[in-house]
């Protein structure tokens, strides 16, 4: 098979790209390891920031969005037993964010590529990437015992944090920057009244819990779990118990409990690598950065690389000018790190640190205390919830 753009990954990055490249008419080819039930079948990102908004709708997929999905003008934080709205609005000159989950969003884009008959490839195993720094890279892939190849002019590596593309980079180029934090999230998903029409972001010695939801029926919570509980060690009583603990009295006393309809762990990570382009090979996502979910930045920081890859296949294919992707490492990179630095942030302030010194825990004091009282770290906190401009 022969096409301009392998895409490799077929999660909201990959999915993104191949369609906006395609309504364009930039000929590709996706590749993706699982089935589209195994990828639509994982609760992820909840909360999307506009730019990954217009993003849905440039691709013509915003439609169900825009619909379905809850415009959000604020959050809550709450330390012990006090709760502050950060207005998000107000704070950030106008914007907002879009709950709408991850999951939904992807079928929107597989419901596209569909319609317009995109090459989508489930189930491709080991797929590897060949000759990255030539001018005819190519891919190769299996599907039971036949071995497939797709050349092309570049290759984008949109396989998330354990995919293949970012390992194809020699060691002696590729830097790695990592922070593992010593706890997880433990996530129930419930067909539930959403204890607050806005999220509610929870610090408490016992640790941090947050109150998210996807729909006015249907819950998302989390509560910061040890890195060694498995989501089997914890009875649905045991974890609505515990997030009550966690909850102001007067948000506990109106939580609506109900059956797990999935019950998971995710440990937090922030990652980098650099640089994000190696000869014809781009990465894009979580291919390329994790961030921890306190901040809701991943997936909005997938949309970043992939408006600016987008618009420099563009430049490149309509108009022969190379600058896009020649600056395309650079410039996502600085809106990356700028991604790590409030989820990184708002992971500190908001979790307890297992043997942490007295010291920090004054200092977690002090920021929420100056969060809460000073407009100048409202609007901070609110320009970087809402996305900084791409
Ligand atoms: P992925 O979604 O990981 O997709 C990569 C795809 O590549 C997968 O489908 C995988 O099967 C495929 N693949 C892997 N290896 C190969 C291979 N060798 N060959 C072919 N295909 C391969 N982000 C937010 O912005 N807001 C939130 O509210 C938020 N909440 C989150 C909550 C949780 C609990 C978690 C875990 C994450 C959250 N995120 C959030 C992060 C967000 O889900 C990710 O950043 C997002 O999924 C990244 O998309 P991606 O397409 O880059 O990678
Ligand atoms: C979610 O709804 O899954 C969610 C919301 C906000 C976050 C993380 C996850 O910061």
């Amino acid at each position: 098979m022969k096409t301009k753009v392998c895409i490799i990954g077929g999660g909201p990055s990959g999915l993104m790209l191949a369609q906006l490249l395609h309504l364009k008419g930039i000929d590709n080819v996706l590749l993706e390891k699982h089935s589209r039930a195994y990828v639509l079948s994982r609760i992820r990102a909840g909360v999307l920031e506009h730019g990954f908004a217009e993003l849905m709708r440039e691709a013509q997929c915003g439609e169900r969005m825009d619909r379905e999905g809850e415009i959000h003008h604020g959050v809550y934080i709450s330390d012990g037993g006090q709760m502050h709205r950060m207005d998000l609005h107000e704070h950030s000159g106008g914007s907002s964010v879009i709950v709408y989950g991850q999951t939904e969003l992807t079928k929107d884009l597989y419901d596209a590529r569909d319609r317009m008959k995109g090459v989508v490839i489930h189930d491709a195993d080991d797929v590897h990437p060949h000759d990255l720094s030539t001018a005819a890279p190519y891919v190769t892939y299996r599907i039971g015992d036949e071995v497939m190849r797709v050349d092309c002019e570049y290759v984008i590596g949109a396989d998330g944090f354990h995919g293949v593309s970012r390992k194809s980079i020699p060691k002696n180029v590729l830097r790695e920057y990592e922070k593992v934090y010593p706890f997880g999230w433990l996530g129930v998903l419930s067909r539930t009244k959403p204890v607050s029409p806005e999220l509610i972001y929870a610090r408490h010695d016992r640790g941090f819990a947050l109150c998210s939801l996807r729909s006015q029926v249907l819950s998302r919570y989390y509560i910061q779990v040890p890195l060694s509980d498995n989501p089997e060690d914890w009875s649905d009583d045991a974890f609505w118990a515990e997030l009550k603990r966690r909850l102001p009295a007067e948000v506990a006393e109106k939580l609506i409990t109900g059956p797990s309809i999935e019950k998971s762990i995710a440990p937090l990570r922030s990652f980098v690598a650099e640089p994000m382009r190696w000869g014809n090979l781009f990465l894009a996502g979580d291919a390329a950065h994790i961030v921890p979910p306190t901040g809701a930045r991943g997936l909005n920081s997938a949309a970043s690389d992939i408006y600016y890859l987008y618009h420099a296949l563009l430049d490149h294919y309509e108009r022969g000018d190379d600058s896009g992707l020649d600056n395309y490492s650079t410039k996502a990179l600085a809106r990356i790190w700028k991604a790590q630095r409030f989820s990184w942030w708002m992971t500190t302030l908001l979790h307890t640190f297992p043997d942490a010194p007295e010291y920090d825990h004054k200092l977690q004091r002090t920021e929420m205390a100056y969060l809460f009282s000073s407009d100048a770290a409202q609007r901070s906190f609110a320009e970087n919830y809402v996305g900084l401009p791409f």
